[in-house]
This record gives structure tokens, C-alpha cells and sequence, in this order.
């Protein structure tokens, strides 16, 4: 009969070397088989005396347990393939996807509809300078219309006298400050480009505002810019008009009311009529000639629109959403329902 201690030194060693499920299954066979060495060493326990039985048994017995567990360990670290034990009894790990946010998919219905009619997309920088957020775009530096569109200045020299946001304001042309909209683009891309032009710039806004459900101090908006020869107000409310048909089905109707941006004249409101009533959805109106002047464009040669829309606004309605906040909170009670 072969020694117990014998076998369980090889068979250790034969079970940490084997190498996939095959050689793990073979080693197996070789000791705890039916003819394997241990079964063989249990079977012959019954010949022997009654103290060999009790001392030999006992040890066999705890040497097949222990080869046994040592076995099971190894087809663990196989099936695992890294050397870490892995509980195959386990339930698989859930794959959690992600999702698109409701904001980006409607920046990217957006795209879709304008890239459809012919404009490009052009994306601007989220910081911008003073004289593209409001010099060039016929918003002065005393004008009042400022306030309306204050905002945080990244860096501005050291406010001198009254201290405050005033000061903060006195800044240059130059200076540095969190957009506001996204108008801006429309200086910044016409000093490279000539007309005509058609594109919408999408983006994120930053504004001067305490927060509620209508309300939030960054939120994403869309600009829209076309100059071409003989543009005029109908080619701005037949786009817009087409634009919302797309959007939000043949159905819903729209109507534009007077208002007031310094950068066009006339400037307008348009409304939508969908299945909520009326709801003020844009800015918009004929580009000012001062503003087309800055641009580099002769406004005797060229008209042209723009518009202005808040995406958020247009998720809130597309999707029913209640509260602009819901956006921003990251919570997965909220962005697991898109
Ligand atoms: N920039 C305006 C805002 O932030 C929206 C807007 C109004 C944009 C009229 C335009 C425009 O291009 O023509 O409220």
C-alpha cells in the first residue's frame, strides 16, 4: 500500500501544475478515480486490523477531503483565468448601460433638423470675451440691456472705487467672461467667413440667475445665423415654422410677437402651439445693420436672421419635464427614465 503521505505530496504538486480544465480532470481521476491511488488506499482500509482500520482510515478519509478541496480551488483559478478565486455559484454582475441625456438628445434632434435645411454646426467656447458677448453685438458698454445678460467676468482688473459688480463691469472689451448666449458666434465666425452663411451654434450658457424649476445659472441653447442676398423676416418665421413642425410634429402652429434684442431690428418672440397652449419658445429677429457692419458685411448688399432658443426649454416640453433643475442634479431616478 502506498504511503498517504506519498500521495499527498504528489497529488498537491500535480494540482497546482495542472494547467486548464483537461489536466485539473486527469489529475483527479489519476488520485480519487475509481481506480485512483487514494481509492484504491480506501478500498484495502477494510483488510487491515482494527487499529490500522481506525488510524489509516481516519487519515485517508481527511486526505480525500483535502485533495478534494484543494481541486476545486484549482478549477476556480482556471475558470477565472487571473488567479483569483472566483464563487461560480454567484449570480452574473447586472451590465448597467448608460444612456443619452435628454439634453444632449435634443441638442442632437436640433442638429439633425438644421443640418437637414442646409446649415452647418459650428461650436464656440464657453468663455468668452467682453466685445463678442456685447460690444459688437450693438450692446454698449453703458447700455442698460448689460444688465440683463450680467455675468461672471473671469478675470477682470481690479475694480477700482465702489468695489462690486459695477466695477467688475467697467472691464474691457477684452476681458474674459462666462457667456451668456451664444450669439457671439455670429462676429466670431463672419470675421472668417464671407456670406452667404447658414449655421446654428449649440452649446452651454452661463447666466446671472436664482435658481427655481424655470430657472437655472448654466443651462444649453442653440443659435442660428443665415445672411444671405433678399433674407427677409417670412424666410425667418418659415424656417423657424418648419423647424418646430419638425420637431414637435406637422400639428403644432406658430406665431411671432414683437421684442426687443439689441443685435437684430426687428426683434421677435415666436410662440409654439402644441398640445400644452401657447409657450413663448425663441428669440429672433432681422440682423441689426450695425451688428452686419461689425460682421464685415455691407448691409446695402445683404440681410440676414438670427434666433436664439434655450434646448432646455425645448426638453422640458418634448419630454414633460417639470423642473430645469432635474437636468443637473445627476439624480437616476431622473435620467433613468430616457
Ligand atoms: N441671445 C438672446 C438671449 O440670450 C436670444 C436671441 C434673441 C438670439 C434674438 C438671437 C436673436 O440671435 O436674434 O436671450
Amino acid at each position: 500500500m502506498k504511503s498517504l503521505e506519498d500521495i499527498k505530496l504528489r497529488a498537491q504538486k500535480d494540482i497546482s501544475a495542472a494547467k486548464d480544465a483537461q489536466q485539473l480532470f486527469n489529475v483527479e481521476k489519476k488520485y480519487l478515480g475509481r481506480k485512483g491511488e487514494l481509492t484504491l488506499v480506501l478500498k484495502q482500509v477494510k483488510d487491515l486490523s482494527a487499529e490500522e482500520k481506525r488510524t489509516m482510515g481516519k487519515q485517508a478519509n481527511e486526505l480525500q477531503k483535502e485533495l478534494e478541496q484543494l481541486l476545486s480551488v484549482q478549477r476556480r483559478v482556471l475558470a477565472e483565468g487571473s488567479g483569483a478565486a472566483a464563487d461560480l455559484s454567484l449570480p452574473a454582475l447586472k451590465q448597467e448601460k448608460g444612456s443619452v441625456h435628454p439634453l444632449m438628445a435634443m441638442q442632437q434632434r436640433i442638429e439633425d433638423i438644421f443640418l437637414q435645411m442646409g446649415y452647418e454646426i459650428l461650436y464656440g467656447p464657453e468663455i468668452e470675451k467682453a466685445k463678442y458677448n456685447f460690444d459688437l453685438l450693438n450692446i454698449p458698454e453703458k447700455h442698460p440691456s448689460r444688465d440683463v445678460w450680467d455675468t461672471f467676468y473671469v478675470s477682470a482688473p481690479a475694480p477700482s472705487g465702489s468695489g462690486g459688480q459695477g466695477a467688475a463691469k467697467k472691464s474691457g472689451p477684452e476681458t474674459p467672461l462666462l457667456r451668456t448666449h451664444i450669439s457671439p458666434m455670429q462676429i466670431r465666425v463672419m470675421e472668417e467667413r464671407k456670406p452667404p452663411i447658414r449655421f446654428i451654434s449649440p452649446g452651454r450658457v452661463f447666466r446671472h440667475e436664482a435658481t427655481d424649476a424655470t430657472h437655472e445659472a448654466n443651462y444649453f441653447y442653440n443659435e442660428g445665423l443665415v445672411i444671405e442676398k433678399g433674407i427677409s423676416f417670412g424666410d425667418m418665421l418659415g424656417t423657424l415654422d418648419v423647424f418646430f413642425k419638425a420637431l414637435f410634429g406637422d400639428d403644432v402652429e406658430t406665431r411671432a410677437q414683437p421684442s426687443f434684442f439689441p443685435f437684430v431690428e426687428p426683434g421677435a418672440e415666436v410662440l409654439m402651439k402644441g398640445s400644452k397652449g401657447w409657450m413663448e419658445m425663441l428669440g429672433c429677429g432681422m440682423v441689426h445693420p450695425k451688428v452686419l457692419k461689425n460682421m464685415g458685411v455691407d448691409p446695402k448688399e445683404y440681410s440676414g436672421f438670427a434666433f436664439g432658443m434655450g434646448i432646455d426649454r425645448l426638453m422640458m416640453y418634448y419630454n414633460d419635464v417639470r423642473d430645469i433643475r432635474s437636468s443637473y442634479q445627476g439624480d437616476l431616478r431622473f435620467l433613468k427614465q430616457f
